[in-house]
This record gives C-alpha cells, sequence and structure tokens, in this order.
C-alpha cells in the first residue's frame, strides 16, 4: 500500500511510544520511516549536566529501540521542537540526503505541570509553563509543516496526522488542566493548517483522539491505572490499542486520501457515553 513512500515519525521515546507501532505498521505495509527524537543537539544551549545527561539517555533509549525494532538501516536524527536552529538543521540533513517525505506522525508532547501523576491546578500554571506547552505540544506542528513545505521537502499528497485526546474538549475522568489546552489547539491548528496546506499542496492534515495508554513513559508519568481501567469499563469495545491507533493512521496516511481536517476518535467509543 505505501510502496516508494517515506514518512517521517517523531515522538518515539522507546519500543512502546504509540509512535513505534505507527512506524511498524507503515513498514508493514511497505513505506519506509525516518525517525527522530529528542537528545542533545548542538543549538543546545546553557544545558545542565541532568538535563544533558537525561537527553542523551533519551536518545540511546530512542535509537536503541529503532534499530531493534524496526532495522538498523533506519534513519535517526535529532530533532528538538523547542528549537527552530533544530527543525531547520533536520530539514538541512534531508536536503542533503536528497530525501523527500510523503507526510509525518506527530506525536510530540510535553507539559512539566504534571509530576508524579500530579497534575497543577491551571490557577497555578505560570505563563511560561503554559507557552513551553503549548510550544512544545501544539505549534510544534505548524512549526514542523512549516519548515518541511518552505525547504519543498513535502511532497505533493503528503498527510499528516497528530493525536489528542478527548480532554481536548471536555473535562475527563483524569483532568489535565493545561496540556488540555494545548491538546484543544493541536486540534484547532490541524482544521487551520488543513484548509491552508490543502490549498497550497494538496496536503491532508488529520489528528485522532486515542484512549489512555499507560505504557509509554508520557502515559506512565500522568496516567493513574485506576483511571484507564475506568475508561476501559465506560468505553463500549473497551480502551483501543496501539495497534487500532497505527492501523487507522495508517489509513489516514495512505496516498491518494480525499480526508481532511478531521478529529477522529479510536477509543473504542468512550467519546459516545454520557
Ligand atoms: N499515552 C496516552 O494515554 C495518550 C493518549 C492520547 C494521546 N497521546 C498522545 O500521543 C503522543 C505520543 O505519546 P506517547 O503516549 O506515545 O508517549 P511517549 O513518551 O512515548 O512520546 C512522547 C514523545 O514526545 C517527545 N518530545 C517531548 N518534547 C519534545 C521536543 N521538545 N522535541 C521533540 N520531541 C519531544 C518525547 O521525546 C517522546 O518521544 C503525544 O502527543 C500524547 O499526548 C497519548
Amino acid at each position: 500500500m505505501l510502496k516508494g513512500k517515506t514518512y517521517l515519525i517523531t515522538g518515539i521515546a522507546d519500543e512502546h511510544s504509540l509512535a513505534m507501532y505507527v512506524a511498524k505498521t507503515i513498514k508493514e505495509n511497505g513505506g519506509q520511516v525516518i525517525c527522530t527524537g529528542l537528545g542533545v543537539s548542538k543549538f543546545h544551549e546553557d544545558l545542565s549536566d541532568k538535563a544533558k545527561s537525561f537527553l542523551n539517555q533519551n536518545f540511546k533509549d530512542f535509537q536503541d529501540s529503532v534499530h531493534q525494532e524496526l532495522g538498523e538501516d533506519t534513519l535517526t536524527e535529532i530533532l528538538d521542537v523547542s528549537l527552530d536552529a533544530s527543525i531547520d538543521d533536520f530539514c538541512k540533513k534531508l536536503e542533503t540526503k536528497k530525501i523527500k517525505i510523503d507526510g509525518f506522525l506527530h506525536a510530540i508532547a510535553m507539559d512539566k505541570t504534571i509530576r508524579n501523576k500530579v497534575v497543577k491546578p491551571l490557577l497555578d500554571v505560570t505563563f511560561k509553563e503554559f507557552c513551553d506547552t503549548m510550544e512544545v505540544s501544539a505549534f510544534s506542528l505548524i512549526s514542523l509543516t512549516s519548515h518541511l513545505f518552505k525547504n519543498n521537502l513535502l511532497n505533493a499528497d503528503a498527510s499528516i496526522c497528530s493525536i489528542s485526546y478527548i480532554a481536548a474538549s471536555k473535562v475527563t475522568f483524569h483532568p489535565y488542566r493545561n496540556i488540555s489546552i494545548a491538546k484543544a489547539a493541536l486540534e484547532r491548528i490541524t482544521v487551520e493548517l488543513a484548509d491552508e496546506m490543502g490549498r497550497k499542496n494538496g496536503t491532508r492534515v488529520n489528528c485522532i483522539r486515542f484512549s489512555p495508554y499507560m505504557g509509554s513513559k508520557a502515559g506512565n508519568a500522568t496516567l493513574n491505572q485506576k483511571d484507564v481501567e475506568h475508561a476501559h469499563r465506560k468505553s463500549p469495545l473497551g480502551n483501543a490499542l496501539p495497534e487500532d491507533l497505527a492501523h487507522e493512521v495508517l489509513h489516514l496516511l495512505r496516498p491518494n486520501g480525499r480526508i481532511t481536517g478531521e478529529i477522529r476518535y479510536v477509543d473504542g467509543g468512550y467519546n459516545i457515553m454520557g
């Protein structure tokens, strides 16, 4: 289905990342992937030793898991979406290698107002915390798309997909506050970009609201087991699995689609319940 197509996969932290399931499904369907992960880049300034060692470990886990799950020949690059220069540098690397992509998965989120599963009340969130979360979790969809498009790296008929959840529009069993607002922005950006990029480049932009999943680093750091079980019981089909998400992303990324600007649920039907 994806023979001759190449997709950028962001957001792999390790083999349990949702993005890894998507990358595997793309490969199983004949597509190629380029994977980017968070690591120390030459554009980081004044990193503390702690931050440096976190980023180095993150990049090692990312690279090891990509090579193990997707093959040693899979291209891996550092990409920090909070640094414009890092996005620029990544684009230059694609140019040098003469690679144009047929779309990408945005699977990036960060919110420092959630610590050890405890969510800061919105009234205590600082402007900086608000902006940092917004920049990494929402604006990065614009900046990545923009850099790739302006550097002529997005093939016509490319397709972009990102991952959100129901908290973007409803206060849920586990209120996330700050990141929920960034997810609402991510979804609105999806719709606006779908219009702009559809007309400019024939590019589709969609977003999937997924079930709670504790297997990933982000999921494990933020979710409680009891909340995941609650969602599972409430959903007519039970919580959707990472494989279900990957299947739907594949559907949205495949060539010749006419679906764009959609915020779609892959959640076992949780969203229909009152
Ligand atoms: N786990 C869930 O329950 C769940 C549910 C719905 C949606 N999602 C969304 O799915 C996506 C992937 O999350 P996941 O659960 O696989 O967790 P994950 O921890 O595996 O992935 C999050 C990724 O974001 C990356 N990231 C953070 N800051 C970055 C930056 N500045 N530059 C580049 N990358 C950065 C991390 O390195 C990591 O790879 C996120 O957008 C998340 O909000 C997750």
